[in-house]
Order: structure tokens, then sequence, then C-alpha cells
């Protein structure tokens, strides 16, 4: 797929505020820092259509951008990001929540992790939670021109393996660098495949 155009539609907190809209969505969400604004930017082609920062827990909204005008794409804040208070962690947890469970629009979700780390607690909570909720989703390896090669086939093989151990089946997943754009092609060619079944 090609990105003709990508703008900003809205951010909020609230699902019921979304886009009236019934445009394809593809949702991507992971731990605070894992790099979902870096790998949208990259996706897009756009340098700063979402917010980067080095700092954990600059995405706080639901962010919707309107891709080739045909499909939106949704830019979630990060879960677990350890300095927020317990109440905010409550309100973001409740319209995150909200939006998985209310928004029809949604065809497939992104689950960002960090190519370098084992699968943390966290992720794995949030997986199982989308397969309870039946809620389609596909993994994304992030920034994984920070390894070698046979690093990230070991962490890669690793991941797979404790998936297997709850899954029957693998999800898609996609190995992705923001710095180099890799998994670019394979990401947009995926939401164009869910696309076109859906004309
Ligand atoms: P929050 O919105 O704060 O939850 O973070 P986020 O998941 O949107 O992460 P963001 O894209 O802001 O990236 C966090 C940091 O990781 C930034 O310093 C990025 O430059 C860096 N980063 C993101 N993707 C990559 C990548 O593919 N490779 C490398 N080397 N660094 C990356
Ligand atoms: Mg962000």
């Amino acid at each position: 797929m090609k990105i003709k155009t990508s703008t900003f539609v809205v951010s909020n907190s609230d699902v019921a505020k979304c886009p009236v809209s019934h445009l394809p969505e593809y949702a991507f969400i992971g731990r605070s820092n894992v790099g979902k604004s870096s790998l949208i930017n990259m996706l897009t082609g756009r340098k700063n259509l979402a917010k980067v920062s080095g700092k954990p827990g600059k995405t706080r909204l639901i962010n919707h951008f309107l891709i080739n005008d045909n499909w939106h794409l949704v830019d979630l804040p990060g879960y677990g990001y350890a300095k927020v208070s317990k109440q905010e962690k409550k309100t973001f947890q409740k319209y995150i929540t909200a939006y998985f469970e209310k928004r029809q629009q949604l065809v497939n979700t992104f689950i960002l992790v960090d190519c370098r780390h084992e699968p943390q607690p966290i992720d794995l909570e949030f997986l199982e939670w989308m397969g309870t909720n039946a809620i389609p989703f596909s993994i994304v390896f992030t920034k994984a021109d920070k390894l070698k090669p046979e690093a990230l086939d070991r962490n890669i093989a690793a991941y797979k393996a404790k998936l297997m151990e709850t899954w029957v089946e693998l999800p898609p997943y996609f190995i992705t660098s923001s710095s180099n754009k890799t998994g670019r092609d394979e990401i947009l060619n995926y939401i164009q495949s869910i696309n076109d079944t859906l004309k």
C-alpha cells in the first residue's frame, strides 16, 4: 500500500467522541516508550504526525489519523507507565477498555513489544485480555535495529515459545524498526489485505 495522505483527525479520551465513521480502523498499543508513535510516523512517512518523546507517557489520548481517505489509524496511550498516579492509571484503563469494547470499526490492533526484552507480564496479560474478549490483534516487535540478527532471532523464538504455552495458534507478527523502516511494507500490505476483504 502506498500512503498518499495522512492527516490528524482528533484526540480524546472518550470513545463516544471518536470519529463517527464506517471506515476500518487499526489501533496501535503497547507499553509506554515501546515506539508506537515512531512506528506510526515510519508507516505514514511523516516525521511528526504522532508525537515522539524520550520521556515515557507522551501519548495520553486516543488519537485518530485518517489515511488515504479510506482507513483510520489510532495511536493509543501506552500502558504500564509507572510514573502516573493510581487514579490516572484507572482512568486510562477505563477509556482504553471502553474503546476496545465499543469501537465497532476496529478491525485489527497491533500490540507492540520491544524486541530487546523478555515477555513482560503486563503485555502477556493484555494479550490474554484481548483473546478473552475476541478482539483481533497482531504483534509488532519494535526497535529491531537495536539487536544483532542472532539476538533478534533468539528473542523472537523465545517470545513465540512463551506464547505457545497459552495460545493454540500464534497471532500474526511483524519485526520492525522505525529507524530503518524494517517491516513497513509488511504491515502496510497486511492492512491493505484486510481492507480488501472488507470491500
Ligand atoms: P509513549 O507515547 O510515551 O507511550 O511512547 P511511544 O510508545 O509512542 O514511543 P515513542 O515512539 O515516543 O518512542 C520512544 C523512544 O524510543 C524515542 O526515544 C524513540 O526515538 C525511540 N524509538 C522508537 N522506535 C525506535 C526504533 O525502531 N529504533 C530505535 N533505535 N529507537 C526507537
Ligand atoms: Mg506515543
